[in-house]
C-alpha cells in the first residue's frame, strides 16, 4: 500500500508533514481486506529497510525495552518518543506510520493529552498516534479524531499498566474479562479511532474484537483471527533476544550474526588481521584541491 510519496511531504519545523488528507478509517484501508501488516521501527536505518514491505510502521514505546533496556514501557518520555518518530517518519516514504503516545501524557487530562498528540504529529511528521486504553479513554478519542488527530487505539494487553516485567501475560481468560475487552474495543472504535491493535488475548476474544469491531483489528499474540498483525522487528529478527514472547515467530538470528561478526572483528584486531591494505590510507602521489571523506572516492594506494 503506497499512500505517499516523499514529494507529498513537505518540510515544517524541520520534519515533514502529512498532507495527504485521508479520512482516518482511509489510513489503512478498508476492513475485510488482505491482512495488514504492521512491524515496529524506532531509527531511519529500519525504516528504511521496512518502507516498501509493510502497510504501517509503529514507533512503538516498546523501545523503552528493546533500545533503552528499559523493564517496562512506562519511563520513556515523549521527548524521546518524538525524536525516534521524527527520525521514522522521514526516513518512510511509503509507508503510513504511527507514533505512540507515552505513558502520562494522554490518560488524565484531556487538554494536555490533544496538545501532546498535536505535537507527535507535527513534530514528527508521522500520520497518526498510537494510544492504549479501553472505554475510559474514548472521550479523549474522540476529542482528538475532532481536531483531525488520526488515532490508533489498543486495547487487551496493555503493557503502559505492566510495572515489572512478569506481568506480562495474556488477557481475555474469564468471561467478564472477553466482554470487557470486546466493549474497549469497540468503544474506541465508535469514537474514531481508525484501527485498533489487540495485544496478548486468547483466540476466542481475539475472535469476537475481530468480529464487532467495524474498524480494522491488528493482532500481536492474538491469533489469526485478527484483520491483520503486528510484531517488534527486533523480537521477529531475533535483534532482542532478552526472552521470546510466545506469540513471536523469529524469521532471522541477527543477534547471533551480529556477535558472530563481532568476535571475527576481535580476533582480528587481536591477530592484527585487520584493517588491511585495502582499508588503510596512503600517501598521495599528486596533491589534489578536496581531501577524501567517508564518502568520496577512496583515495589512490601505492
Ligand atoms: O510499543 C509497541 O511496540 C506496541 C506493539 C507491541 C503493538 O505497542
Amino acid at each position: 500500500m503506497s499512500l505517499w510519496t516523499s514529494k507529498d511531504r513537505v518540510a515544517g519545523r524541520g520534519a515533514p508533514r502529512r498532507v495527504s488528507g485521508l479520512a482516518p478509517h482511509e489510513l489503512l484501508g478498508p476492513k475485510g481486506g488482505e491482512p495488514i501488516v504492521g512491524l515496529t521501527a524506532y531509527t531511519a536505518p529500519t525504516a528504511r529497510r521496512l518502507d516498501r514491505h509493510v502497510d504501517f510502521m509503529l514507533v512503538g514505546d516498546s523501545l523503552a525495552m528493546v533500545l533503552y533496556g528499559m523493564e517496562t514501557t512506562r519511563s520513556i518520555d515523549l521527548d524521546t518518543m518524538i525524536r525516534h518518530g521524527r527520525a521514522v517518519a522521514q526516513a518512510a516514504e511509503n509507508t503510513v506510520v504511527v507514533v505512540d503516545m507515552p505513558f502520562g501524557t494522554y490518560e488524565h487530562n484531556r487538554e494536555k493529552a490533544l496538545a501532546n498528540a498535536r505535537r507527535v504529529l507535527d513534530e514528527t511528521g508521522c500520520d497518526a498516534v498510537k494510544m492504549e486504553g479501553g472505554a475510559a479513554l474514548a472521550g479523549t478519542v474522540a476529542a482528538a479524531v475532532r481536531q483531525g488527530i488520526p488515532v490508533m487505539g489498543h486495547v487487551g494487553l496493555m503493557p503502559q499498566k505492566v510495572r515489572s516485567a512478569g506481568q506480562f501475560r495474556s488477557k481475555g481468560h474469564s468471561d467478564s474479562a472477553r466482554r470487557r475487552i470486546v466493549r474497549d474495543a469497540r468503544t474506541i472504535a465508535d469514537a474514531g479511532a481508525f484501527a485498533i491493535v489487540v495485544e496478548g488475548v486468547v483466540e476466542t476474544v481475539a475472535r469476537e474484537v475481530a468480529e464487532r469491531t467495524p474498524v480494522a483489528v491488528v493482532g500481536i499474540g492474538a491469533s489469526a483471527a485478527c484483520d491483520g498483525q503486528i510484531l517488534v522487528t527486533e523480537d521477529m529478527t531475533g535483534l532482542f533476544d532478552a526472552f521470546k514472547p510466545k506469540f513471536v515467530k523469529r524469521y532471522a538470528e541477527l543477534g547471533r550474526l551480529m556477535e558472530e561478526a563481532v568476535i571475527a572483528y576481535a580476533d582480528d584486531v587481536r591477530h592484527r588481521r585487520f584493517p588491511g591494505p585495502e582499508h588503510t590510507f596512503r600517501k598521495r602521489a599528486k596533491q589534489s584541491a578536496a581531501p577524501p571523506d567517508r564518502k568520496g572516492p577512496p583515495p589512490p594506494s601505492g
